[in-house]
């Protein structure tokens, strides 16, 4: 395999083409009963957590490229895949971003709070940097590889909902390898200063998120995060019902 090329030796598409034909053949499948136990793909994403502390060892190369790949197959509108890939596994560099992010981030916090709502989405800001150093929230947790999504803005309809999606595989792709994961969305602060240029992000492109990625330290499964239970509509068989 060329250096330049990520695809895996699974070679999806000739895979996927295969289970396509089955898919004629596949029959209905059986139903579980209520209450059955999770199986392997929803218990993976209940319990992933976001991971804020990572090992220093850098994951290999080719998971990256694997998780990619699973990445480059998510769905988008109208299948227009409004992204493109920037990985960054350079310590020096990322120790660069994160003092650049903190830097900005403590720009922000010095504002009025009036200009502060008006101009930066809810976000407390003082976890990053009202902590005695070493001790606060990082932007980047440590981790040793970053993966930014692009988006390309010329996206059909909502590029930002395809963006989430594949980030979502990513993550997914990521935990399945027994990898620890987390959204920055404190990365956006990149599209500022030179970062864009050394980054390579050019218009149509956007910068909007990063996915911190590595083997974390300590168990973020543990972490208790409280999840809303929101009252779901239900219209089925002529009636109107709440649930939940
Ligand atoms: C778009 C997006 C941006 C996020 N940005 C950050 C971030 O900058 N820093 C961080 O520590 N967590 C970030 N998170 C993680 C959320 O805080 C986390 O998903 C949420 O608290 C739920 O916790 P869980 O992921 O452990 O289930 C982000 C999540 C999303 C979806």
């Amino acid at each position: 395999m060329g250096e330049a090329t990520l695809a895996t030796d699974l070679a999806p598409d000739k895979e996927l083409k295969k289970l396509e034909a089955k898919a004629f053949r596949k029959k209905t499948p059986e139903v579980i009963p209520e209450g059955a136990p999770w199986n392997e793909i929803e218990e993976g994403f209940l319990k992933r957590r976001s991971v804020r502390k990572y090992k220093r060892k850098q994951v290999p190369e080719h998971y990256i490229k694997r998780i990619l790949e699973v990445g480059r197959f998510a769905a988008s509108q109208g299948n227009c895949q409004p992204w493109k890939f920037i990985v960054v596994r350079d310590k020096d560099m990322i120790d660069e971003m994160e003092r650049y992010v903190l830097e900005q981030m403590q720009l922000m916090v010095s504002m009025s709070p009036e200009q502060a709502a008006a101009s930066i989405h809810p976000v407390p800001y003082g976890l990053l940097t009202g902590s005695p150093e070493g001790a606060g929230i990082k932007v980047f947790h440590g981790a040793p590889t970053l993966i930014f999504p692009l988006m390309d803005t010329r996206g059909i309809g909502h590029p930002e909902i395809d963006l989430g999606i594949v980030g979502t595989n990513i993550i997914m792709a990521a935990c399945s390898l027994g990898l620890g994961t987390c959204w920055v969305g404190f990365a956006e602060t990149l599209n500022a200063g030179d970062w864009p240029k050394r980054l390579g992000v050019e218009e149509p492109y956007a910068l909007i998120e990063a996915i911190a990625i590595g083997y974390e330290v300590g168990h973020a499964q543990s972490n208790y995060v409280q999840r809303e239970t929101h009252a779901t509509t239900w219209f089925e068989g002529g009636k109107q019902r709440t649930m939940y």
